[in-house]
């Protein structure tokens, strides 16, 4: 490896075969797992719910089993589960209060719908550039961002890659904030030990089709504060008065509905019976993986933070930097890796960029809530340089591709290799 070391520079073409892109023989034809896996065992408990009529939670035990084990497997005290990770987060700021007018502080660098929940409970998702290296929320970019009207801190914990908790929690704590963590890509992830969705005030999780933990859609909402989360359960049950609520207010509070139903709930029970495994073997593979991408040129494997002891691997990143791959638009190279069997993307572009958040803005609620000077030093703010350059430089791997082996992960390493050793014929 040591004669790749400049950018440009093509030394190794003899021994490279002839990419795939241009009628060479692909590195993997072989399929790659698929994607959600179910059990057999589920058959039985989800027929004898189908058969029993009992299908909301209010006339089983399904949903209630599975916040039981859910809660236990993660050591939170305490689980609600929700119609998706939407409603878990939607839920989780409105029990802490956050809506009209409040400021949330989070990363652009996520799922859409993390932009939604703020912006849908009329609050002002003010966004702290992303770190590139681990493409997490950087907390340097944290404080910066605080004003008077900031409420929380919304923390993702994204492509399953744990978020900087300490830093996170010691800015929430000087500011006198509350942390809500996005976990709906990070299922079993660890910081120090502790899993994510258990660190801050509230943790919320997804359990969509494509998740670690699938059910079609469904949601969790995780805590260790016992009258918080009473006040989860009594929203996500249109108000009805539980546990402290009931104490206090003897007629239904504000709420929703966004119960889980007990067939969803009995798919969830299956499929933890795979997760801790499925975890552990994307772990392995995706420290494999790094050891083997590290050292070509052009190729920075995202790195984790000194405080985490698992990533959960929803996606596995890498940055890709074309001046390494004869100037080659990253696309070109995702095409030539695509065709060599190895699936991947680019991920999210500069979403905070698209219409959604001018739409917003102008909006009749956001025009109410805050004032024209706060919305247009907000406007004047909107630019993460750090954020733009990793959406042009990200490459995901899907989890998938994960749950196999070290020759798969050679495999991975090989097609990369062979595209670098190819790279004056990419552009
Ligand atoms: C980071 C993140 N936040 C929130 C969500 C929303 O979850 P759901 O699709 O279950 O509503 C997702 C789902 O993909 C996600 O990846």
């Amino acid at each position: 490896m040591s004669s790749f070391l400049t950018p440009g520079s093509s030394n190794s073409k003899t021994n490279a075969a002839t990419l795939a892109l241009q009628g060479g023989r692909p590195v993997r034809t072989k399929p790659w797992p698929v994607w959600p896996v179910w059990d057999r065992d589920a058959e039985e408990s989800i027929l004898s719910i189908l058969r029993s009529g009992n299908w909301y939670r209010g006339r089983g035990n399904t949903v209630s089993q599975f916040e039981e084990q859910y809660a236990r497997l993660l050591g939170a005290k305490r689980c609600v589960s929700t119609v998706n990770g939407t409603g878990a987060l939607l839920t989780a700021l409105h029990v802490l209060d956050i809506g009209v007018g409040d400021e949330v502080i989070v990363s652009p660098y996520t799922f859409i719908a993390t932009y939604n929940v703020v912006i849908g409970s009329c609050a002002l998702p003010v966004f702290a550039d992303t770190d590139p290296e681990t493409f997490q929320i950087n907390p340097d970019k944290i404080e910066e961002r605080i004003t008077e009207r900031t409420r929380a801190i919304l923390p993702v914990h994204i492509l399953g890659l744990p978020a900087n908790m300490d830093r996170i929690n010691a800015i929430a704590k000087k500011h006198s904030l509350a942390v809500v963590e996005d976990a709906c890509q990070a299922w079993l992830a660890e910081w120090r030990g502790k899993k994510c969705g258990t660190i801050g005030d509230l943790g919320c999780f997804s359990f969509q089709n494509s998740k670690h933990l699938p059910c079609g859609e469904g949601g969790a909402v995780t805590g260790n504060d016992p009258a918080l989360m009473d006040r989860v359960y009594s929203y996500h049950d249109c108000g009805r008065p539980y546990g402290s609520v009931a104490k206090t207010s003897s007629y239904p509070i504000i709420g929703t509905n966004r119960r889980m139903t007990e067939y969803q709930a009995a798919i969830l029970i299956s499929q933890l019976k795979r997760l801790e495994r499925d975890t552990e073997t994307r772990w392995q593979n995706a420290q494999y993986l790094t050891s083997k991408i590290r050292h070509i040129p052009g190729i920075l494997p995202h790195k984790l933070y000194e405080g985490v002891t698992k990533a959960a691997y929803h996606l596995y990143p890498f940055r890709y930097q074309k001046a390494y791959f004869n100037n080659a638009p990253r696309e070109r190279f995702l095409a030539a890796l695509r065709a060599e069997g190895i699936p991947c993307g680019g991920g999210y572009g500069p979403q905070y960029r698209d219409g959604l958040i001018e739409v917003a803005l102008n909006s009749k609620n956001f025009k109410r809530a805050f004032s024209k000077t706060r919305l247009d030093r907000y406007r004047d703010e909107l630019h993460y340089p750090a954020n733009d350059r990793l959406c042009e430089e990200a490459v995901w791997i899907s989890q998938k591709l994960l749950l196999t082996g070290k020759r798969d992960m050679d495999d991975i390493a090989s097609a990369i290799l062979k595209i670098y050793e190819n790279r004056d014929r990419l552009g």
